[in-house]
């Protein structure tokens, strides 16, 4: 039950999707969604040791809620969030999805035994029809609205008069990428059909990576059954679409327009942040002194207070964050209630409740929730470290 007492989905503010017509195919009445939020992050710990990756916040929002903002603008309204052991972590930030405008169902994955496995383990909430899976780390920039619309025209498209070719059973978006070696990489022959996939090779035989959202069919379900575990354990998606390819399915593509980042690790994660903060519009709910200045694209949040402190956009400042003598450099993004005392920082994202102090300057930095970086006076001169496991500190 909602706040207002009815059972129907709230359109996300200042979001039109319920302006795009809701996508449906000709074999099933509706197309769901599928993020996949499990997995262990560990290229991102020690931030991964007490949340999960796809928590962590792009702007000030967390990572995930973009692909579920994705899929409501898409039309999709039923959305399953694979998770593991972070799963309460979810609930709370996202309940049952009401405040994007569709239903989230939490279907819990005891180990991350791969994407394929995330498939086997949502059939039932899947049941036959199409689904669009996304991965809870990937970023885009293109709408996904265009590249299910494109699936659905495909599927309900009438054939020509002698061809007799198979409806398509899958589509991918593909990206090229510097080190293909790092994906799922696509071999696409001149005519653009796909012809092979293979996990992150070491020979890759094109520069097409697999980008983390897909569309399938109920074909999908045979496929995920059928294949075993890769070299590295996982039951891996790339396989089971090879599956679809080697029993004469059709598996459609598309090349990404605009940029794609998969934030698993600091640096592209810090690099998405850079690209979603050149694309907030600028506001002022805080409170700002007449000694500190406000510079071009900045998002100063209820509460957050600036005295004697310029801030260069882009730029976001929290809720409820006090920033005093302190100069904040373009793209860095300071969550709500921290603290930052006479200090310079500069293309890094900073998570809740951390305090900052006399620190001359902190850049290309991930700092997790409660963190404290402090300059001391005390002698004798030495930096003095309590990091958790997995932390990486680079000192001048
Ligand atoms: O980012 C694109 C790449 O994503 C593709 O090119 C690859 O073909 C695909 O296998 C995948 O590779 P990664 O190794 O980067 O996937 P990762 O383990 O980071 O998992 C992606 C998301 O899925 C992440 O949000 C965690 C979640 N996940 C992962 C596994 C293995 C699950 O929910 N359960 C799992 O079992």
């Amino acid at each position: 039950m909602r706040p207002d007492g009815s059972d129907a989905l709230r359109p996300r503010p200042g979001t039109p999707h319920f302006s795009v017509a809701p996508v449906t195919c000709q074999t099933a009445d509706i197309m769901k969604g599928l993020i996949l939020a499990g997995g262990a992050g560990t290229r991102l710990r020690p931030i991964t040791h007490t949340g999960a990756k796809q928590l962590v916040p792009i702007a000030n929002k967390p990572i995930v809620f973009y692909g579920i903002e994705a899929m409501a603008d898409a039309g999709i309204t039923e959305v399953g969030l694979v998770v593991g052991e972070n799963r309460d972590e979810f609930v709370n930030a996202i309940g049952d999805g009401w405040q994007f405008g569709v239903n989230v169902t939490y279907i819990p994955q005891d180990a991350p035994l791969g994407l394929a496995h995330c498939v086997l383990i949502a059939h039932e909430f899947l049941g036959d029809d199409d689904f669009v899976m996304y991965l809870g780390d990937n970023m885009l920039q293109q709408d996904l609205a265009g590249f299910v619309r494109k699936f659905d025209l495909e599927r309900s498209a009438p054939l020509a008069f002698g061809e007799d070719r198979p409806p398509a059973a899958a589509q991918i978006l593909l990206a090229q990428v510097d080190d293909p070696r790092q994906f799922g990489v696509a071999e696409v022959d001149e005519y653009g059909e796909v012809l092979r996939l293979i996990e992150k090779p070491a020979d890759p035989p094109s520069d097409l990576a697999l980008v983390g959202i897909y569309i399938f069919d109920k074909s999908i379900h045979d496929a995920v059954r059928a294949i075993t575990p890769s070299a590295r354990g996982e039951l891996e998606i790339t396989d089971a679409i090879q599956w679809l390819l080697d029993h004469d399915y059709r598996v459609m593509h598309e090349v990404l327009q605009g940029w794609w980042i998969d934030t698993g690790k600091k640096d592209p994660l810090l690099e998405c942040n850079r690209v979603v903060l050149e694309t907030l519009q600028p506001r002022n709910d805080g409170k700002v002194d007449g000694t500190s200045r406000v510079d071009g694209r900045v998002v100063i949040e209820e509460g957050a207070e600036l005295v004697n402190s310029t801030v260069r956009g882009p730029a976001i400042i929290g809720r409820n964050t006090r920033i005093v003598d302190t100069y904040v450099g373009p793209f860095t993004s300071i969550a709500a209630d921290c603290t930052i005392i006479d200090a310079e920082i500069e293309h890094s994202v900073v998570l809740e409740r951390c305090r900052i102090e006399g620190v001359h300057r902190l850049q290309d930095s991930l700092l997790g929730r409660d963190t404290e970086v402090i300059r001391s006076d005390r002698r004798p001169k030495a930096s003095r470290l309590m990091l958790g496991d997995h932390s990486r500190v680079e000192v001048e």
